[in-house]
């Protein structure tokens, strides 16, 4: 079996990592394509390198620009390499512009496609990655769900092939009814940022002094800090809402705890072009470039809270029992704010200090936490049944 891997963005080098690893010990040909959505060193390179994802067979060097632009650019680079490699299923991540043209590209061609992290809906059509999702979704054979609510998402857009959740029996997905082998099937494998996420966590416990030394770097000691990430373009392009988040940050900073901003490429050009820096230029806020995986889950797991609008970050917070505050109106990971690990705060300054204050009172070690994401097997689920759509 050949499985073409398209990856383009931060988080989809972090997922694309533990499922190409999977591919590996199950001896499955796996090209990487990298669309260079994300070409900093920080947001691309250092990921390659940290978690020994192999280096893509095909750079599209695409850049950045303009929605239509750039996933109109990717289209044409990723039909290249499909008419010429011919792949027995295309693997999409998340919900970037790379997902979307690496959905478009071989569905047209009538090649297969794999979409991790399928089912995903913030029901914002506003928001770029939601649409992105959508026609990924309506794209895809195989649509492997991170969660129960991301399974009843699809159901209501009609997909009706459900797997099993929670199958754990490597090697055997005979449970899949052979007439319903034509149609789009959606399974519960779980969330393989959980699967690294657990796995980083564990390595940097037992080295013990890492994480220490991490911390140390930005002068910061465990559960003295708020760590923060914001980027979509909602918080970034309207300057009022970037303010608006800054002031909160100074505000906290001001009350006693640390905060901790690596800052991404969109959001340090943003705070350039309205003149915002300045405002980060205050006692108790460290800035910084955005930080390799590693250093993010160190930092993450000895935070006192996190305030981001990432999507990757909300859930990770949850994995190392952190409270987090969602600078956004509404999520995808719906079953973090019902639970009550996570705050929907939005972008203002009130409304952030709001939520900050209520998860600083509150008592969190007793707090349920259901495993949502599953097992951390995840990957090894996607590839077990990538090789039984395959080799059927
Ligand atoms: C993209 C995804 C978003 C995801 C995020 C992960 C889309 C529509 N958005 O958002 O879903 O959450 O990645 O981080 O696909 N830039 C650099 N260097 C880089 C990359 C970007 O300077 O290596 C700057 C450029 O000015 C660029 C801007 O960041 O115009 C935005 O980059 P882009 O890839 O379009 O979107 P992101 O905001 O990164
Ligand atoms: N991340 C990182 N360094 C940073 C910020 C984030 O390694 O400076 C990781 C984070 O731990 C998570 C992923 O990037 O695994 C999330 O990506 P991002 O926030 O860019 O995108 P989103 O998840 O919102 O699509």
């Amino acid at each position: 079996m050949k499985v073409l891997s398209i990856v383009g963005a931060r988080p989809q080098f972090i997922k694309a990592a533990v499922v190409s690893r999977q591919m590996r010990r199950a001896g499955v040909e796996e090209l990487l394509v990298h669309s260079g959505q994300h070409y900093d060193a920080n947001m691309s390179d250092v990921f390659f390198r940290e978690l020994e994802l192999p280096q893509p067979s095909y750079y599209l060097g695409i850049g950045s620009g303009r929605h239509g632009e750039q996933t109109g650019r990717i289209l044409a680079g990723v039909e290249d390499v499909l008419l010429k490699e011919d792949p027995d299923i295309v693997v999409i991540y998340g919900d970037t512009n790379t997902t979307l043209a690496g959905a478009l590209a071989p569905v047209k061609l009538h090649i297969p496609v794999a979409h991790v992290e399928a089912g995903l809906r913030s029901y914002n059509r506003q928001m770029p990655e939601e649409i992105n999702r959508i026609v990924a979704d309506h794209c895809s054979n195989l649509l492997f769900c991170p969660t129960e609510t991301a399974v009843q998402n699809l159901k209501r857009e009609g997909f009706q092939n459900i797997g099993p959740a929670g199958h754990s029996d490597a090697g055997n997905e005979s449970w899949f009814p052979e007439q319903q082998r034509q149609t789009p099937l959606v399974v519960n494998v779980g969330d393989v940022m959980l699967d690294l996420a657990r796995e980083v966590k564990v390595q940097l416990d037992r080295e013990g002094q890492g994480k220490t030394q991490i911390l140390g770097r930005y002068g910061l000691r465990p559960q003295e800090y708020v760590l923060t990430t914001i980027h979509r373009a909602s918080n970034t392009d309207e300057s009022e809402n970037l303010r608006s988040i800054l002031a909160a940050l100074r505000q906290i900073a001001r009350s006693g705890l640390k905060v901790l901003f690596p800052i991404h490429p969109r959001t340090r050009k943003a705070l350039a072009e309205a003149d915002l820096s300045a405002l980060l230029d205050t006692r108790g806020i460290i800035t910084s470039d955005p930080v390799s995986y590693v250093e993010m889950i160190a930092l993450e797991s000895e935070a006192r809270l996190l305030l981001t609008d990432s999507g990757g970050v909300q859930k990770e917070a949850y994995f190392f029992k952190v409270p987090c505050v969602v600078a956004r109106e509404e999520t995808e990971w719906t079953e973090l704010v019902e639970i009550g690990w996570n705050r929907l705060a939005g972008a203002r300054t009130e409304a952030i200090l709001a939520a900050t204050e209520a998860i600083l009172r509150e008592d969190f070690a007793h707090k349920p936490r259901p495993d949502y994401y599953g097992t951390g097997h995840a990957a090894a689920r996607i590839v077990n049944v990538l090789q039984w759509f395959v080799e059927r």
